[in-house]
């Protein structure tokens, strides 16, 4: 007797809000795909992935929220990973594709990723595969109309600041340097920006390309800004550099 077809399991990026920032690729795997998973939300509220995605699913489609706890405790991660695996396993066991969300880019600090592998630490044969999309950072330069690097410009991003001798450090290596997570430190941050007298070419932006997008173009006056996590910030370290300014448009909300 044949032996039944594994599913394969697609990472597939849902962008920073935007729902036309979603690739072709993404909108038609996640129409006809009949297994649709992403992040639960928390407090009976929808995720970003999955607010995004939302308007492309159908009823007879499979939904999966599947729950990863905002913790950094890893025993409690790889415990949320294993049954989130588990979970996407019983489906492509039966020959059922899965199709993952996740907001922003599947491949840049994404929660797929652990998805992923632990899935095949435990099932070798299953197959995966990733469709590409927008990340924050270049979606937060688009909304700030400005580029995110020019010429020879070096970008280092810091996916969170665990120790601030890193920001120091980053901050002496690049020409432009972006800020992941950086509501939970930005006090810190301030403070480091302000003696280097680069907090003028700093930028903030929170839930880029979402219905309620902040952008905060001149931090030299918001010491404590009381931030949201999906804002992120951009450092602009490069005096020298003939970078074009972010524009002001009309439609930006200054906080
Ligand atoms: C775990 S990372 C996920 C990154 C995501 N995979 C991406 O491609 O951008 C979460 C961090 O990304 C940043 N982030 C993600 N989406 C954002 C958005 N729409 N606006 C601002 N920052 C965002 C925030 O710094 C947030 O703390």
């Amino acid at each position: 007797m044949a032996e039944q077809p594994i599913g394969t399991l697609w990472g597939v990026s849902a962008g920073p809000g935007d729902p036309e920032l979603l690739t072709l690729k993404a909108a038609r795997l996640l129409q006809t795909c009949p297994v649709v998973a992403f992040p639960a939300g928390r407090q009976g509220q929808p995720g970003v992935a999955q607010t995004i995605i939302q308007p492309l699913l159908s009823s007879h489609q499979i939904q999966l929220p599947l729950a990863f706890p905002f913790v950094q405790d890893p025993g409690t991660l790889a415990a949320a990973w294993e049954l989130a695996a588990g979970a996407v396993w019983a489906h492509l066991k039966t020959g059922q594709d899965v199709v993952f969300a996740t907001e922003g880019d599947a491949s840049f600090y994404s929660t797929f990723t652990y998805l992923a592998h632990t899935l095949q630490n435990h099932h070798p044969e299953a197959q995966v595969a990733t469709v590409p999309g927008v990340c924050s950072p270049l979606a937060a330069a688009a909304q700030l109309g400005m580029p995110l690097t020019i010429l020879q410009q070096r970008l280092l991003v810091l996916p969170a600041l665990y120790a601030i001798a890193d920001l120091e450090a980053a901050l002496d290596q690049a020409d432009v340097v972006v800020l992941m997570k950086v509501a939970s430190v930005y006090a810190d941050v301030w403070k480091i920006l302000q003696r280097r007298d680069l907090l003028a070419q700093s930028r903030v932006i929170v839930r880029a390309t979402q219905a309620d997008e902040q952008i905060y173009l001149d931090l030299r006056d918001r010491p404590d800004l009381d931030l949201p996590y999906f804002s992120l910030m951009i450092i602009d370290c490069d005096r020298a550099s003939s970078a074009p300014q972010a524009t002001q448009r009309p439609d930006f909300r200054l906080g």
